[in-house]
């Protein structure tokens, strides 16, 4: 099979696991990621478009977030999908390596990525997180997770560390999803690593801001 071959048959693949999802990281959100992903790669230099490809195709595949914080399914999936293609070892290694590094890890950590092909995934996967469809999946991925629209009472806690901030996906702690904006997706204009990921975010930033601020308003009357 040649990579064009695995590509299609990986779409088909994703498409089938993911396309009943509920949360928003269902099938619409990577097949999003995937072309913006391979939009910034356009103005990037030194992009391996195969890799940076099956990664932002694979990248929701058993995300642990849903499993109740079990962090081994995901790449266990992926690499059990991508053997089964006959996909070199390396590149095997530097998807699964790329997927395992792009996660948001609380607000008072920035997480590392090495390599053009994490830069521009993680880019691409923050951009879904904001503007209109980003506060729909925001609500949607809240309620997977139990939590309330908003409670004024509970503060977000943007000094939360990764384990701290982890607490919220493995049920020992409740979260809002007003609070998620402050911890998380506010946060994600400031920590793109592309040109074009900043301009993008910039945009779809200033309209959440204006939807939090209409949100509070109706809040408050
Ligand atoms: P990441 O890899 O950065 O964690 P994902 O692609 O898994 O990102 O999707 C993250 C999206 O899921 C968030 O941007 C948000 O829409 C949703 N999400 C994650 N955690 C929460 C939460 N606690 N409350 C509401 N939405 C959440
Ligand atoms: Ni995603």
């Amino acid at each position: 099979m040649n990579e064009t071959q695995i590509l299609e048959k990986t779409k088909a693949h994703v498409k089938a696991l993911l396309k009943d999802e509920t949360t928003g990281h269902d099938w619409w959100h990577t097949c999003r990621v995937w072309k913006n992903a391979v939009n910034i790669a356009r103005a990037e230099n030194n992009v391996d478009l195969f890799v940076l490809q099956l990664a932002a195709l694979l990248h929701d595949v058993g995300d642990w977030k849903f499993a109740r914080g079990d962090e081994e399914s995901g790449p266990a999936q992926i690499k059990e999908w991508l053997q089964t293609q006959h996909v070199n070892t390396d590149v095997i290694e530097k998807v699964i390596e790329i997927i395992s590094t792009i996660a948001f890890k609380g607000p008072a950590k920035r997480s590392v990525v090495k390599t053009n092909e994490a830069k521009i995934l993680q880019d691409a996967d923050r951009l879904d997180a904001l503007g209109a469809i980003g506060i729909a999946r925001a609500f949607a991925s809240g309620q997977k997770f139990g939590q309330v629209l908003h409670e004024p009472s509970i503060k977000p806690r943007l000094k939360a560390d990764p384990e701290e901030y982890k607490k919220q996906y493995t049920g020992e702690m409740k979260n809002t999803t007003v609070n998620h904006f402050y911890e998380k997706l506010l946060l994600l204009k400031d920590q793109m690593n592309t040109k074009r990921g900043r301009q993008i975010a910039e945009k779809k930033h200033q309209f959440m801001e204006n939807y939090l601020k209409e949100f509070f308003n109706e809040w408050d009357d």
